[in-house]
């Protein structure tokens, strides 16, 4: 059963119980309607209690359910929550742990709440794109007042129910449980019992806490502060004008509005692609051929070796989790220097105040360090962040195959190199896999998780779990060079490239993809990667495949030295000590005579161009990364773009995004631009499965 009815003395208690946060799907729904009928019909019961097993009151709808039939289903959840408020008896909800979305919204149509401290109260639904629509918009101003409920709903966060409590006039809570939640509640349902008329939230007035401000003046100036501030995203507007009605319009005229207001949201791309986001960071923790019960192995201690710019992000994110970290160097001025830059970063936090002075001492003191490999030997997982050099990581795998105990999981977080012949320099290569991180690596959401031929499903099935554990993203990518997100971002850099042959500035590019809501354009994120390090690449690269095209634009940019923010020169120029881009004279000659080299005169080339050709670049890419199963499942890919490359999130990710423009217009436009002699025809090339879902008039998400 979803829900237990049950009778004690006067009271009848209905407890939730659909693990693990009682989502309120249709079988539930269906046991409370069945549960608060029998109350009714009992006429030796004078009070309900509505309460949640386990680790919560109600988290709210059923996620599961999102946008199938099973949503609409009799009884929906607004139809629930009329059936509580219009009980002839009372309800009391009694709150616990987590009471959020329908939670809240089943909580408000009953007749009292009591809530035990420590509660998470949210209307969370505007980070899906939406607005509460089971008359959260509608009750919450009425029962917490305008102000505080209009926070809540408009940016999804949760606040604690001592927090609510406080709020001068509130009726959201009409008691705080003292002692133990039911025990109080029956009690409280007991004192209640014989009073009538029964009070309901919809019966009070939506108020400001002063009552001198003007609620359109108020509202005027919410506006513009809400609508500054979420630029790309509906939701948050909608959701105000919604808390607006509230305090407009009589109670059932704003439950109107507010049905419309979900509807409409429920429709917009931006919601689509939030939703989208939301199942598709669920779906990528899991792997078809490893089950959820495979067992895990311990990670109670980390070792990483090499303390540069990588290896001393990756520590601090085990740091950050409690895990003991031990850090080897080959020389002790790199380990000093290592050691200082992350006690320089925890400084900085503390500085700012966003990391206590006791909270950094705790992981100062997890952190150790070493010259020697005997060292590191009992460390669970250890992860390689050396040069990238194969000569180097062979040299340390063949140490970590020495020294380590037998079943600790050995990692690489190499960019480009394979995994495959790394395991090999090792006699354990089920140990071996990939922990690729960005850069900077304890900020940066997404970790890919790469998996070699021979790594253990145990192996694998422990680092997703840990994953979870340091905050990451985790996406698992097979072996190929650059996994899924640079080898996608290569395709990507080439138009680029051909699009500066052709008459492009490095700025347009940028700022048609910035436009198009990219946190950086391309040849910002070059100049602040280093211009060297994807020359290195593509000298590598051009020997594997000798027939590849690039833009030699970007060579001749490194042979001025121009590496990029380091040198404070690259595709633009920066002043000492600052990272603002300025277009530079220097580069826009140097495209010149690159461009007159080539017998080309530039073309003036519209943004669209440009967003179609970089993203359906990716999108190309992508799909030919699915169909050699490299990624599992498009969802995985957009996974990526949004927690590693800056992707926006309201367009959910390279293939949510050309699903929404339609795979049969992404394929026209590709055949296109193939007909462009200044680009690269092979290059545009559909992969396979793309041709494939347009000739079925399929989609790359479900
Ligand atoms: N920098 C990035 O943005 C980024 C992002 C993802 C992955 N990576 C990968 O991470 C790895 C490290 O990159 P990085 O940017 O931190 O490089 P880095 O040059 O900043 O640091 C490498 C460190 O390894 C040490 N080292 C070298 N050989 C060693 C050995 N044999 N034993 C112990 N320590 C040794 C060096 O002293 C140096 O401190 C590379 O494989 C790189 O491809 C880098």
């Amino acid at each position: 059963m979803t829900a237990s009815y049950q009778v004690r003395g006067p009271v009848a208690v209905i407890t939730l119980n659909n693990p693990p946060v009682n989502g309120l799907g249709l079988a539930t729904r269906q046991a409370v309607a069945a549960a608060i009928a029998q109350a009714e019909a009992d006429v030796a019961v004078q009070a309900l209690v509505i309460t949640g097993a386990g680790a919560a009151f109600s988290g709210g709808a059923d996620i599961k359910e999102f946008g199938s039939p099973k949503a609409l289903a009799e009884p929906n959840l607004l139809s629930l929550v009329l059936l509580v408020e219009n009980c002839a008896k009372p309800v009391i909800a009694a709150i616990h742990s987590v009471c959020m979305g329908g939670g809240l919204e089943l909580a408000l149509a009953c007749h009292y709440r009591m809530a035990a401290p420590g509660t998470k109260v949210a209307l969370p639904e505007v980070k899906l794109g939406l607005l509460p629509g089971a008359g959260g918009t509608q009750r919450l101003p009425r029962a917490l007042g305008v102000e505080p409920a209009l926070n809540m709903i408009v940016s999804g966060e949760p606040v604690l129910s001592e927090v609510l409590a406080q709020v001068p006039g509130q009726q959201l809570f009409h008691r705080m449980a003292q002692g133990d939640l039911l025990e109080d509640a029956l009690a409280f349902a007991a004192e209640v019992a014989a009073q009538r008329p029964l009070p309901r939230v919809r019966d009070l007035k939506a108020r400001l806490s002063d009552p001198n401000v003007d609620p359109q003046a108020y509202f005027q100036f919410a506006r513009n502060m809400v609508g500054a501030q979420s630029r790309n995203f509906p939701a948050p507007l909608r959701c105000l004008e919604a808390v607006a009605g509230a305090v407009r319009m009589k109670f059932d005229e704003g439950i109107r509005a507010e049905r419309e207001g979900f509807a409409a949201l429920m429709m917009t791309p931006e919601s689509k692609a939030l939703r989208h986001a939301f199942f598709a960071e669920r779906a990528a923790s899991k792997l078809a051929d490893v089950p959820s019960d495979t067992p895990q192995r311990p990670v109670e201690r980390v070792a990483v070796i090499g303390a540069g710019t990588m290896g001393g992000g990756i520590s601090m994110n085990f740091l950050n989790a409690g895990i003991p970290v031990i850090i080897l160097e080959s020389q002790q001025e790199a380990l000093d220097r290592g050691l200082a830059t992350i006690r320089k970063s925890y400084e900085a936090q503390v500085k700012k105040g966003k990391l206590k002075e006791d909270k950094f001492q705790q992981r100062m003191a997890l952190l150790s360090s070493t010259l020697t490999y005997a060292d590191i030997a009992q460390a669970d997982l250890v992860i390689e962040a050396v040069f990238e050099e194969m000569s180097v990581k062979k040299a340390v795998f063949q140490q970590l195959d020495a020294v380590m105990k037998p079943g600790a999981i050995l990692a690489s977080n190499t960019s480009t190199l394979d995994i495959n012949a790394i395991a090999q320099f090792t006699q354990r290569p089920q140990d071996v896999l990939g922990l690729h991180f960005f850069s900077p690596a304890h900020v940066m959401k997404l970790l890919e998780v790469v998996r070699g031929a021979a790594t253990a499903p145990d192996v694998l099935a422990t680092v997703m779990a840990l994953a979870k554990k340091i905050r990451k993203t985790a996406v698992v990518s097979g072996v190929c060079d650059g996994f899924i997100g640079n080898r996608m971002i290569e395709q990507y850099f080439r138009q680029a490239g051909f699009l500066l042959d052709e008459g492009c500035s490095p700025s347009q590019v940028d700022r048609a993809l910035e436009n198009f809501g990219f946190a950086m354009g391309p040849f910002r994120m070059s100049d602040l990667a280093g211009n060297d390090i994807s020359w290195a690449i593509r000298k590598r690269r051009s020997q594997a495949q000798p027939g590849l095209r690039y833009s030699a634009s970007a060579d001749r940019l490194c042979e001025l030295g121009r590496f990029g923010q380091k040198t404070q020169a690259g595709w633009y120029d920066y002043a000492e000590g600052k990272r603002e881009a300025q277009p530079s004279d220097v580069v826009a000659e140097m495209l010149a005579q690159h461009r007159a080299a080539l017998g080309i005169s530039p073309r003036s080339i519209s943004d669209e161009e440009i967003v179609q050709r970089l993203v359906f670049a990716l999108v190309n890419e992508g799909a030919r990364l699915l169909e050699e199963g490299i990624a599992q499942r498009a969802s995985d890919v957009d996974m990526v773009y949004l927690t590693g490359y800056g992707f926006p999130l309201w367009r959910g990710g390279p293939m949510c995004y050309a699903d929404t423009v339609g795979l049969f217009n992404v394929l026209q436009a590709m055949k296109r631009f193939a007909k462009n002699p200044h680009d690269d025809a092979q290059f545009w090339a559909p992969a396979p499965l793309l041709a494939r879902l347009v000739a079925e008039g399929g989609h790359f998400c479900a």
